[in-house]
């Protein structure tokens, strides 16, 4: 049998004429691998029901009636054998929308809303959107690399909050929580009574040695959980604004019909249609994108090992993220200020995801080999004369 081919990417002069906030932020002599979208070209699939409904000039109001939700039911069932009742799919504009909603119906002012940190750090946003008070719970590592805390988990549910947000496989670190896991979450969701959003934006893109257990499959979950999920991040469609809330019960049914209708109606047409392609046809590309995401996941790894032996990293398991510990590196600036100025590479801070991301960065490899040799050489430059480069 052939080795699977990796999807392409076009080369960098071409990435740079793309106008996505990615490559508009920084000046042209930066390379940037910060924000959570992919410089591959898009999904055939994709792209061909997108061509189509332009040239039918089908620019209209959307309706996600129209097969989304059957179009994940279906996806779900064969990728991760989880059984989701279409009816009780909803539509949103996007996970941020989905997450901030669910948060205002089952959250009162000054309640405590429980994430772990480091975190994709609107997270933080999400919780001051509606007024409510962020309780962090900061992940924990060992060799075995980043997984929950959950003895400080209870500790923090035995407080009280409304909510606990998942972030189910988790960015930054790129952890696929084990079923486990996600058992004694659900049990210590139900003595303390807390609910739980699971933001699972991200579970498709998990690597061969990890597995994406959906929240809503562990017994119990249905009656306090709710999962949100979109296309967006594995067949990069953030532009086109469509994600979808999931219930298993009614009791989370309920709280979800809370929500104002309208606000479903702001979900993108374009959005709709591409994530129906994606689900319905996207799973052979799917399958390439891990494949090459893995290649760029081992270059970076031996690229780090041989030229900046001192950055200190787990793989992820999950995600096209890096989270890289630069605090030996002995700089004195936040290693992102470092790489930008002298390197002219664009990474993610890591204190926005929270105050134990001080000294971290955090750097995005969905992207060319090429273009991942040409960033381990900026960090390189970077540090040449002002800290350690062995
Ligand atoms: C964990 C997580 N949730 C949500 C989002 C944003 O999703 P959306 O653009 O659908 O709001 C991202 C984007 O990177 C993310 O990493």
């Amino acid at each position: 049998m052939s080795e699977s081919p990796e999807v392409p990417v076009e080369p960098l002069e071409v990435l740079r004429t793309r106008r996505s906030s990615k490559w508009r932020t920084y000046p042209p002599d930066v390379l940037p691998l910060t924000v959570a979208e992919m410089d591959f070209t898009l999904a055939p699939c994709v792209a061909d029901a997108l061509h189509a409904a332009v040239d039918l000039s089908d620019t209209g109001y959307g309706t996600s009636a129209a097969g989304l939700q059957d179009a994940l039911a279906q996806f779900t069932q064969r990728r991760w054998g989880w059984h989701i009742d279409p009816a009780a799919v909803t539509a949103f504009t996007d996970v941020a929308t989905g997450v901030v909603e669910l948060l205002r119906v089952l959250c009162s002012p000054e309640d405590a809303v429980v994430f772990n940190t480091p975190v994709y750090p609107p997270f933080f946003d999400w919780v001051h959107d509606v007024a409510a008070r962020v309780r962090a719970v900061p992940f924990a590592r060992d060799e075995a690399g980043w997984h929950l805390d959950l003895e400080t988990m209870e500790a923090a549910f035995a407080e009280g909050p409304a909510v606990y947000l998942l972030c189910n496989p988790h960015n930054p670190v790129g952890r696929a929580h084990r079923r486990e896991e996600l058992t004694e979450i659900v049990r210590l969701a139900q003595r303390y009574g807390v609910r739980v959003i699971s933001d699972e934006i991200h579970a498709p893109i998990v690597y061969e040695e990890a597995q994406f257990t959906p929240l809503l499959t562990i017994d119990g979950a249905a009656e306090v959980a709710v999962s949100v999920l979109s296309a967006s991040k594995a067949w990069n469609l953030a532009a086109l604004q469509c994600a979808v809330v999931v219930t298993a019960g009614q009791a989370m049914a309920d709280e979800v019909r809370r929500i104002p209708r309208d606000i479903r109606w702001r979900t993108g047409h374009f959005g709709v249609i591409a994530a129906i392609a994606a689900f319905e046809q996207g799973e052979e590309w799917l399958d390439r994108l891990l494949v090459t995401l893995d290649r760029r996941r081992t270059l970076l790894k031996t690229l780090l090992a041989q030229h900046l032996p001192h950055i200190d990293w787990t793989p992820p398991e999950a995600t096209y993220l890096a989270w890289l510990d630069c605090r030996s590196l002995g700089t004195k600036d936040e290693p992102r200020d470092l790489f930008l100025e002298r390197g002219r590479l664009a990474l993610e801070a890591g204190r926005r995801f929270g105050p134990e991301g001080a000294g971290y960065v955090r750097l995005n490899f969905a992207t060319s080999a090429e273009i991942i040799e040409e960033a381990i050489d900026r960090m390189i430059r970077s540090l040449r004369g002002g800290g350690i480069t062995d």
